[in-house]
C-alpha cells in the first residue's frame, strides 16, 4: 500500500463528517443572529470548519500533501496576521478583500476544472459541467473585481464618490448580453474539444462589471454593498462545489449567500433603500469627514463642559446612550460602561440606543459594548426605544452623527433621506461628544446640533468622557 493512502478517510466517514460539519454551520449562523449566543456561534463555526477542513485534507486529498501543507501554511499565517493586527474600524475592508479571495478561487477552480486532462465527463454531464464551470468563474470574477474595489473605496484608497457613467445601465445591459451570449459559444465550443477564448473573454467581462457596478455605488451604500459581495462569494463557493462535486461546499456556499442575502435585504430596510436602485448604484457621496459648512447656515451651537454633563446626568431618572462611529475610532466603550455603571449605582435608568447602521459594520456597536461588558438587557435595537424619547431626561450622543439626523426625516433632497434615525431630539436634552462640526459617512450637515435642547461636548470621545466619569 502506498504510505500516502494511509491517511485517506473512508467515504463513509467523510459524509458524516460533512454533515456534522453542516449541522454546525447552521448552530453557528444561529448563535451569531444575538449577542448572548455570538460567542458559542463562533466556537461552533470553528468546530465546523475544522472538521469540513479535516475531513477534506485527509478523505479528498491522496497526493501532493507538501504544496497542501505549504499553501495551508501560508494562508494560516496571513490570516493570523491580518486578525491580530486589523482595528475594529478596519473590518469592513478586511472582509472585502476576504470576499475577493473567494472569487479569485472560484475562478482558478473553475479554470483548473475545465482545463482539467483527466475529466471524465461527456454528452449532457459535458454540458451541465461546463454551465457550473462558467457559472462559478462569472459569480468568481465579478466578486473578485467588485471586492478590490470596495476593499479601496472602505480604506479610503479609493474615492468614495459614485462613478455615474452616461448610459452605464446600457453599458451594463452590454455586458449581460455578451456575458450570455459568450457562454452559449463556450458551451458548444467545448463539445468540440475548445471554449478557453470564451471562458478568458467572459473573465474579462466579469471583471470589468465588478469594477464598474462597485464604482457607481455612493460611500452611503457601501455597506450593503459589502454584504452584497459576501452573498456573491457564497454563491461562488457553491458553484465551485457543483464543479467538484463537493456537497459540503455547495451546503456551506448556499448558507453564505443567503444569508449574505438576508442581510443585504435587512440593511437596505435600515436606510429605507431598495435593493435594487443599491444595486443600479449613484447614491451618497464621499466615504469620511467633510469640513464643516457644507450645507446652509444652521444657526449657532452650544458648548458644554465636561462637568457639567456630569451634573445633568447626576440628576436624570432616564438617560438613553447613543453610540456611533466615533465611540470605536476613540475606543470609548470601556469609559462609557463605567459611567453606565455609576449612574446605574445612583438609580439612573440607564440605556443604550442601537441604530441597525451605527458604525461601519452590521452588529458594530454591540460588538464594543460586549467587550466592554456592558449588560445586554441595557441595550436594546431603535425599534424597540424610540417612541421612549419624549420620557428621556439626557441622550448622549457618543461620536454618533448620520444615525441622529433629523434632516432624513425633513429633507426629501438629503442623501439620507428616509433612512430611520434616532429621534434623540424629541428628549429634555441631547448631548453630542465628537471632535469637531465636521459631517459623518454621508457627507451631510446635521440640524441636530442647532436644536435648541442640543448642547455640544468637543473633543476626543474617550477624553471627554473620562473628564465626565471623574467629575461623577
Ligand atoms: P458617522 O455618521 O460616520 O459619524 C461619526 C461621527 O463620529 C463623526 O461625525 C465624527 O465627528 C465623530 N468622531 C470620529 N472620531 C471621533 C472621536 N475620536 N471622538 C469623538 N467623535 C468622533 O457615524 P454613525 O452615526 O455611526 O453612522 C454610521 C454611518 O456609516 C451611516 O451613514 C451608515 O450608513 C454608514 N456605514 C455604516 C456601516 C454599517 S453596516 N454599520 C458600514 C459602512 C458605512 P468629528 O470628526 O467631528 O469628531
Amino acid at each position: 500500500m502506498n504510505t500516502q493512502e494511509l491517511f485517506v478517510l473512508p467515504d463513509g466517514v467523510i459524509t458524516v463528517s460533512y454533515i456534522v460539519a453542516t449541522v454546525l454551520f447552521i448552530l453557528a449562523l444561529g448563535g451569531l443572529s444575538n449577542q448572548e449566543t455570538a460567542r458559542r456561534g463562533n466556537w461552533y463555526g470553528i468546530a465546523g470548519m475544522a472538521i469540513a477542513l479535516l475531513a477534506t485534507v485527509f478523505g479528498k486529498v491522496s497526493q501532493n500533501y507538501d504544496l497542501l501543507i505549504v499553501a495551508l501554511l501560508i494562508g494560516g499565517t496571513i490570516g493570523i496576521i491580518l486578525a491580530r493586527r486589523v482595528q475594529m474600524t478596519q473590518m469592513p475592508e478586511l472582509v472585502a478583500v476576504l470576499h475577493s479571495l473567494v472569487g479569485l478561487a472560484a475562478v482558478a477552480v473553475g479554470f483548473a476544472s475545465f482545463m482539467d486532462p483527466d475529466k471524465k465527463f461527456t454528452g449532457v454531464d459535458l454540458t451541465i459541467h461546463d454551465i457550473e464551470t462558467y457559472l462559478g468563474v462569472l459569480i468568481g470574477a465579478v466578486t473578485f473585481s467588485g471586492s478590490i474595489i470596495a476593499f479601496g473605496k472602505l480604506s479610503g484608497r479609493m474615492s468614495g464618490k459614485p462613478l455615474t457613467l452616461p448610459g452605464r445601465h446600457w453599458f451594463n445591459l452590454a455586458l449581460l448580453i455578451a456575458a450570455i451570449w459568450f457562454g452559449r459559444e463556450f458551451v458548444m465550443q467545448s463539445a468540440a474539444g475548445g471554449g478557453l477564448d470564451s471562458l478568458i473573454i467572459m473573465t474579462a467581462i466579469a471583471l470589468v462589471f465588478g469594477v464598474h457596478m462597485v464604482m457607481a455605488i455612493g460611500g452611503a451604500d457601501m455597506p450593503v454593498v459589502v454584504s452584497m459581495l459576501n452573498s456573491y462569494s457564497g454563491w461562488a463557493a457553491a458553484a465551485t462545489g457543483f464543479m467538484l462535486g463537493n456537497d459540503l461546499l455547495i451546503v456551506t456556499g448556499a448558507l453564505v449567500g443567503s444569508s449574505g442575502a438576508i442581510l443585504s435585504y435587512i440593511m437596505c430596510r435600515a436606510m429605507n433603500r431598495k435593493f435594487l436602485s443599491v444595486i443600479a448604484g449613484g447614491f451618497g457621496t464621499g466615504g469620511g469627514t467633510v469640513a464643516a459648512g457644507t450645507g446652509e447656515d444652521q444657526g449657532e451651537v452650544v458648548a458644554i463642559e465636561a462637568h457639567e454633563v456630569a451634573a445633568l446626568l447626576a440628576d436624570a431618572k432616564e438617560v438613553m446612550i447613543i453610540p456611533g462611529y466615533g465611540m470605536a475610532v476613540a475606543q470609548a466603550q470601556h469609559t462609557v460602561h463605567e459611567i453606565a455603571r455609576v449612574l446605574r449605582d445612583k438609580k439612573v435608568n440607564v440605556r443604550f440606543g442601537i441604530h441597525p447602521v451605527a458604525g461601519r459594520m452590521p452588529g458594530h456597536m454591540n460588538v464594543l459594548l460586549a467587550e466592554a461588558r456592558v449588560p445586554y438587557d441595557i441595550v436594546f435595537e431603535m425599534d424597540e426605544i424610540n417612541d421612549d424619547f419624549p420620557d428621556v431626561d439626557v441622550s448622549v450622543v457618543i461620536g454618533a452623527n448620520d444615525i441622529v439626523n433629523p434632516s432624513a426625516q425633513t429633507d426629501p433632497n438629503s442623501p439620507i433621506a428616509g433612512m430611520p434615525v434616532l429621534e434623540c431630539w424629541k428628549g429634555k436634552t441631547t448631548i453630542v461628544l465628537k471632535r469637531s462640526m465636521a459631517t459623518g459617512y454621508a457627507g451631510v450637515q446635521n440640524p441636530l446640533f442647532f436644536k435648541e435642547n442640543t448642547r455640544m461636548l468637543f473633543g476626543d470621545a474617550k477624553d471627554t468622557l473620562d473628564e465626565v466619569f471623574k467629575a461623577l
